[in-house]
């Protein structure tokens, strides 16, 4: 009853599209599931032919649903029976994954895959309550379970969940999940993005068990205005959640704390403690954390610290910390395909950290779940983005509230996380008004979910005061965030390498400056003097003109070069050198570093210990 009440208020209000979202499980990593992951069914509907009939209706819209609907699972009736599909005739397909490096016929497709899941569920205990978790699908994803559809999510790269207590089997359950990856203008991103568009269930799938009564959600983090202050909140779900005891723990810290919820099922915390051993790059310890309540118990690994900024500082702890960093994509490349495993994870992470890096921009949307824990294990700070990227709709309210869905769901999934210190609203977004409002209406909502992290955006420099060898942020969205980032290309699409030394820099801004990109082309393995275009040797010296620039600009507290690795893009097309890669990886696509690596690496181990 509750998914159509939400659907029809969503009609009133006018958001045709709003989905219902449910809302999401916290801390799925420690949950007991039932994986999905391995082989499924897929049938490739361009057409879209098992989704409407041939009047362009939604089949699953029709009060009785024509067998040809893909989502019943239809089989024939008797052999005079007229039926045009049959998953289980279909070939594997493996989940999780990208469709484009699996299926060489699927590598450039774009528009719907069926997915089809069978499998047996004995519930653990009769009261429980049965959820299907995905850790996320690109890009529009309608889920239906045992014929009946669960909902829709839109957006490529943050969980979502749907309850399917009432309609899960002991044999026979049948998940499909129609998964369309086509880009859209009114999208989150938009048309156009320097990147693959990988479509499919491209991380894992499972089923999810709670107690009826369960912990749906909580915040446990230090009080950013005082070091001895653990606070947060402990959310609990279920008919009979009010007034409910519930314990917190943090054995090491010898805490453990009684709570009662109240009459939402919702508790607010403090808990003092003088012996926090705060979590940082060099020791970045994680604490037992355990919430039990009558009906459950959850444990989670949680680093305190606290992040601020100071003038022009990034203080962790109080100490001014410079970000040793590079931007990655959530991609692995000599496997091929979106990273989705905790050994592509460990891959990127291992990589960053033998570049000498202690921080990490995940561009340019969510990466899956194990960067962030993994991240949090080895002392690597993160920087998340939500994917506003370029020139998105701003004056489209459906649009707007994408995005802030979107940035709502990565901020419930990693809000528990020490090593993210930066939610960043945006990349290379206009300066237009219509932009300013929305990312000022963005960057007031995620605030207003946590106050505990930074808020920043990748901007754009211009010439100051019409001086082109002069440089600045004028951006009036400057104002808003706590760390000024901005990607600049001086020596690559803006002159050669040389011409870094006769830049100089104006910041207006009293607050830290993270240069979120710059970085320049390179076929790993062409050499040529350092003016041929897309040698090593180009990229070698772009990397050595620019650090000499930006050690001079005394804001600046770190940066995050593009890009650790090649990464596929269908904009970069340069035969026998591009051949659909974006090249400006300082590790090739099969591994191999190239001579700009170790001019990074030996900038950043040199770095005076301080910085
Ligand atoms: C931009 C953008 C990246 C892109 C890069 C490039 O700054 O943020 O997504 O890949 O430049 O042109 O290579």
């Amino acid at each position: 009853m509750k998914i159509y009440l939400i659907l029809f208020l969503a009609l009133l209000t006018g958001f045709s599209s709003l989905i219902a979202q449910e809302d999401l499980l916290v801390n799925v990593y420690n949950r007991n599931t039932t994986s999905l992951n391995g082989e499924w069914k897929y049938i490739i509907d361009p057409y879209e032919n098992g989704y409407y009939n041939y009047r362009y209706k939604p089949f699953d819209q029709q009060e009785f649903p024509w067998a040809s609907a893909f989502f019943l699972n239809s089989k024939p009736k008797d052999s005079s029976d007229l039926l045009e599909y049959d998953f289980d005739k279909m070939d594997n397909i493996d989940v999780p994954g990208d469709w484009n490096s699996q299926k060489p016929e699927l590598l450039y497709y774009e528009g719907t895959v069926w997915y089809k899941k069978s499998f047996d569920y004995s519930i653990s205990k009769e009261s429980n309550r049965v959820f299907v978790y995905f850790e996320a699908s690109n890009y529009k994803t309608e889920v239906y379970f045992n014929g009946k559809k669960l909902g829709t999510h839109i957006g490529g790269f943050t969980p979502f969940n749907f309850e399917i207590t009432d309609l899960v089997k002991g044999q026979d359950n049948f998940l499909i999940v129609k998964v369309d990856n086509k880009r859209l203008k009114e999208g989150v991103p938009t048309l156009n993005t320097d990147w693959w568009n990988y479509g499919g269930l491209t991380r894992d799938v499972k089923v999810i068990e709670t107690p009826e009564n369960f912990i749906q959600d909580y915040f446990v983090q230090l009080d950013p205005d005082n070091n001895k202050l653990i606070k947060g909140n402990i959310s609990l779900k279920g008919d009979n959640v009010k007034q409910k005891k519930v314990q917190l723990s943090i054995p090491a810290l010898k805490i453990e704390e009684q709570f009662l919820t109240d009459q939402n099922g919702t508790v607010d915390f403090e808990i003092v403690s003088n012996k926090i051993d705060y979590w940082s790059m060099e020791n970045p310890v994680l604490y037992e954390v355990k919430i039990q309540t009558e009906e459950e118990e959850l444990n989670d690994q949680i680093g305190f610290r606290s992040i601020k900024t100071k003038g022009a500082q990034i203080l962790l702890n109080d100490q001014p910390v410079y970000l040793k960093g590079i931007s990655i994509h959530e991609e692995n490349p000599i496997r091929g395909g979106r990273a989705h495993s905790l050994e592509d994870a460990e891959q990127l992470l291992d990589w960053a950290q033998d570049l000498g890096c202690n921080y990490v921009r995940l561009a340019h949307y969510p990466h899956n779940e194990h960067m962030v824990r993994l991240a949090d294990k080895k002392g690597i700070l993160v920087w998340e983005e939500n994917p506003v990227y370029w020139t998105i709709e701003w004056e489209n309210e459906e649009t707007y509230r994408n995005a802030e869905t979107q940035l709502s769901e990565l901020i419930e999934r990693d809000k528990n996380r020490a090593a993210v210190i930066i939610w960043s609203m945006a990349n290379e977004t206009p300066n237009v008004e219509a932009r300013n409002v929305f990312l000022n209406k963005l960057a007031s909502f995620s605030r207003a979910k946590d106050n505990t992290r930074l808020i920043s955006a990748a901007l754009e420099q211009k010439d100051y005061n019409g001086n082109p060898l002069v440089r600045t942020i004028n951006d009036p969205f400057a104002e808003v965030v706590d760390v000024l980032s901005f990607n600049q290309y001086i020596g690559w699409y803006d002159g050669l390498p040389e011409k870094c030394g006769t830049i100089t820099w104006e910041i207006e801004q009293d607050k830290p400056v993270l240069i979120s990109e710059f970085g320049a082309g390179a076929k790993e393995g062409f050499h040529g003097d350092k003016n041929t275009r897309w040698t090593e040797e180009f990229q070698e010296d772009l990397y050595i003109q620019t650090l000499s620039m930006i050690n001079k600009i005394e804001q600046v507290q770190g940066f995050s070069p593009w890009i650790l690795v090649d990464f596929r893009s269908p904009r970069r097309v340069l035969p026998e050198i591009q051949d659909g890669w974006n090249r400006k990886g300082l590790i090739s696509e099969s591994g191999n570093k190239k001579k700009a690596f170790f001019i990074l690496q030996n900038f950043y181990n040199n770095l005076n210990k301080k910085r």
